[in-house]
């Protein structure tokens, strides 16, 4: 089977291009690069290679999810070799919070307009089939239980409104088209960590604004010290509290969703893909520091604007349908991702 992965080359989409070939899947990715580097694909190839699994094909295409000859050569090729795209994983888009406040068209353009063009050359192709990232910050705001599948949507910032929207698209995809597509909104928590080999792993752009690569930097001496945003958020330490999931099994949760969606038919699935278990900004610290044998800086500042007090996942939707769950614990999220940057100083 050939599955087109829209936006392979970034975080998410590397690690499960790799968990897509050792399953044994052709994969065709789609990227422009505006947010990661084709080495991040070179590596895949090479961590296959090592293994001794059968090989599956990895063909890269570089390209804006906005053009549509791109994707329609990509669909073509595909048949032409006889690799017909059975499916896509589609987690191209841009993702900064802040960048979408200060550019919400661009935002609108790059995450809704690609889609729409993305399924309008799908339908074309007689392709129907789709996993899609979308996110916890579609919640909107912070809830003292676990958030459920069917709580209030209330984005607040607009990349969370593009995320929703894409959502409700797909949803009308299913709804008017006499239940011919499958799709699967995978709800993200936080994804961290790395590839146990640290030859791939979390890239970002200049100073980063998540979390875990900013700790990792820290520890490395690129950064001075973390700052942690608030002290007083009705948590049990008073920082910050998240569901952090490791990026290997925010992988396989694909294949598994991609599995599920082919083995059970039409249908429109909303689902939060985390563990279900909370950890505040100190703790995720102790246990970094834990694991790693070192000591971080660390400061606090104000709250940070648009923050939450707490994101964590129900996740027993996912439990029962995929009958799997992420099994990865902090202290090997922490290990694999400190691992993959003193391997990668300066990433790819
Ligand atoms: P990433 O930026 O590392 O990966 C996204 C990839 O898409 C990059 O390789 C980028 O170059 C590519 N891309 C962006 N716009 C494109 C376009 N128009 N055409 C072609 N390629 C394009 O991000 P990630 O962390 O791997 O996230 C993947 C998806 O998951 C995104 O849609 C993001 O919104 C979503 N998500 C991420 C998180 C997170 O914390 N990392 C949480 C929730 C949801
Ligand atoms: N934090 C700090 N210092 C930092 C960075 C973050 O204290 O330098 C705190 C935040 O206040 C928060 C926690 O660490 O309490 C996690 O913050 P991140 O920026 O790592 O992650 P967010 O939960 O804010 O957002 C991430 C992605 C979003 C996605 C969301 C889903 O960036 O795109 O997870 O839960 F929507």
């Amino acid at each position: 089977m050939s599955i087109l992965v829209t936006g392979g080359a970034g975080f998410i989409g590397s690690h499960t291009c790799l968990n897509l070939l050792e399953s044994g899947y052709d994969v065709f990715v789609l990227d422009s690069f505006v947010n990661s580097s084709p080495e991040s694909l070179a590596r895949v190839k090479s961590i296959c290679e090592k293994d001794k699994k059968p090989k599956r094909d990895l063909h890269v295409f570089k390209g804006d999810l906005r053009n549509a000859s791109i994707l329609k050569d990509i669909f073509t090729k595909a048949n032409e070799i006889n690799k017909k795209i059975d499916g896509v994983i589609h987690f191209a888009g841009l993702k900064s919070v802040k960048e979408s406040v200060e550019k919400p068209i661009l935002y609108w353009d790059a995450n809704v307009g690609s889609t729409i063009n993305l399924l309008n050359v799908m339908q074309s192709f007689d392709c129907s089939t789709i996993v899609f990232s979308s996110s916890a910050t579609i919640y909107g705001r912070s809830s003292k239980t676990k958030l459920k599948e069917n709580f209030k949507l209330k984005p607040i910032n607009p990349y969370g409104s593009t995320k929703m929207v894409i959502e409700k698209l797909l949803n009308d995809l299913f709804v008017n088209y006499s239940g011919s597509w499958r799709v699967a909104n995978l709800r993200y928590f936080n994804p961290i960590g790395a590839h146990e080999s640290g030859l791939i792993g979390e890239n970002p752009k200049g100073i980063p604004n998540n979390i875990f690569p900013f700790l990792t930097n820290v520890a490395a001496g690129n950064l001075e010290e973390l700052r942690i945003f608030g002290k007083n958020w009705p948590t049990i330490d008073g920082t910050g509290e998240r569901d952090y999931v490791h990026v290997m099994d925010l992988a396989e949760g694909h294949v598994k969703t991609l599995e599920f969606l082919i083995n059970n038919g039409p249908q429109c699935l909303s689902m939060n893909l985390g563990t279900g278990k909370g950890t505040s900004v100190l703790q995720l610290l102790n246990i970094f520091e834990e694991s790693n044998s070192l000591k971080i800086p660390h400061t606090f500042v104000e709250r940070r604007s648009g923050d939450v007090a707490r994101l964590v996942a129900d996740n027993s939707l996912l439990k029962s349908l995929l009958n799997w769950y992420p099994k990865r614990t902090l202290n090997q999220m922490c290990k694999d991702g400190w691992r993959w940057q003193v391997n990668n100083p300066r990433g790819y």
